[in-house]
């Protein structure tokens, strides 16, 4: 499941083309016009505020002989959307706007983008290639209640892309387990300790899973120095202020609220052995809106946990890619893997 072109076919057909997927953020795309590109499995997808501010997906396809019509991965469209290569034009929602010399019996209204299921939840944009699949809304039933993170009114404060050279699955597995941490997160274990089986709650759920990890005694939040330089996200309990949460949600979310902000991980399959990561960290207002706003403790931290993350990773693809590879027994602190491969087992039975 690593490294086959025939198993990476059947997700990108089977997963990433029927769950829901998160592609960013309301506030990537805040006026009418402004838009964001996403290739999912394989297809070019475009994410567009419209004149009414509702925000909309479409297959980035003319409808006319199948050009791309946009390129810019991030970018506004003044009005409308025009493609480059016969000049037919749509509306920012998607719409048939305008044909050149056009016949007389072309039906416009039947010629609009093919529309992309999208919703959204907590501001964070989820599309889904699946006209079939159940509302997000259901998907996500069973998510822990993060309201008190405010991720509707979090500002993204920096924003990182990785390339990974190993399979996703393995990204999704070494987030999920801190038996790692303590021999290649020399910083991270000064700083978190994993808590101990029994006291701890692994949370599980049909669309993730997760369990906290605790500050240790005077650490503020993850950061460099272990302090926190920047305001606390209001309203949270004393106890969200000692813990870290760890969130996979199904297939490649992984959400980590802190006391002070909200980190967000989005993993993308290139090939069997190559994932794109972007990896965002979400600030209060009051924070970014400081003159003197300066994030760099904590993009650091993160920034070197993430790299020591990626060079395991990597070391494994190479490893399970070997014909000497058989799969050991997990271990106790492991139980979060094991559910993430249940989760993942299941689905590849129903795709087989
Ligand atoms: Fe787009 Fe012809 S393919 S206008
Ligand atoms: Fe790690």
């Amino acid at each position: 499941v690593y490294t086959s072109p025939e198993i990476f076919r059947l997700e990108q057909q089977g997963l990433f083309s029927r769950e829901w997927l998160c592609v960013g953020r309301e506030a990537d795309i805040p006026a009418a016009g402004d838009y964001f590109l996403k290739e999912i499995a394989g297809r070019s997808i475009i994410v567009m505020r419209g004149k009414d501010a509702k925000v909309r997906a479409f297959y980035n396809v003319c409808r006319h002989r199948g050009a791309k019509i946009l390129d810019e991965v991030h970018g506004k469209c003044p009005g409308r959307v025009l493609c480059p290569y016969h000049a037919w034009s749509y509306n920012l929602d998607g719409t048939l706007l305008a044909v050149p010399q056009a016949s007389d019996d072309l039906n416009k209204e039947s010629l609009g983008l093919v529309p992309v299921r999208l919703e959204s939840h907590q501001s964070l944009l989820f599309v889904n290639q699946d006209d079939d699949a159940m509302s997000l809304a259901q998907y996500l039933a069973d998510l822990p209640d993060l309201t008190r993170f405010r991720i509707p009114e979090l500002v993204c404060g920096k924003r990182l892309e990785y390339e990974v050279e190993a399979n996703w699955k393995l990204l999704c597995e070494n987030y999920s387990e801190c038996y790692h941490c303590s021999g290649a997160h020399p910083q991270l274990h000064r700083i978190t300790e994993s808590i101990t089986r029994g006291e701890r709650q692994q949370e599980i759920g049909a669309c993730f899973n997760g369990g906290p990890m605790r500050l240790r005694e005077g650490i503020e939040t993850m950061s460099m120095s272990g302090k926190s330089r920047l305001p606390t996200i209001p309203g949270l309990t004393h106890d969200d202020c000692r813990y870290v949460h760890y969130y996979v949600i199904y297939p490649n979310i992984l959400l980590s609220p802190h006391p002070d902000y909200v980190l967000i991980h989005t993993a993308w399959p290139r090939s069997p052995g190559r994932t794109e990561v972007i990896c965002e960290w979400l600030f209060t207002k009051e924070a970014v809106s400081n003159p003197d706003f300066d994030p760099s403790d904590v993009i650091e931290f993160w920034d070197m946990t993430n790299r020591q993350d990626w060079a395991l990773c990597e070391r494994t693809q190479l490893g399970v890619s070997s014909r000497g590879f058989r799969q050991g027994p997990y271990q106790p602190a492991e139980d979060c893997v094991h559910t993430f491969d249940r989760w993942y087992a299941d689905k590849l039975a129903a795709m087989l």
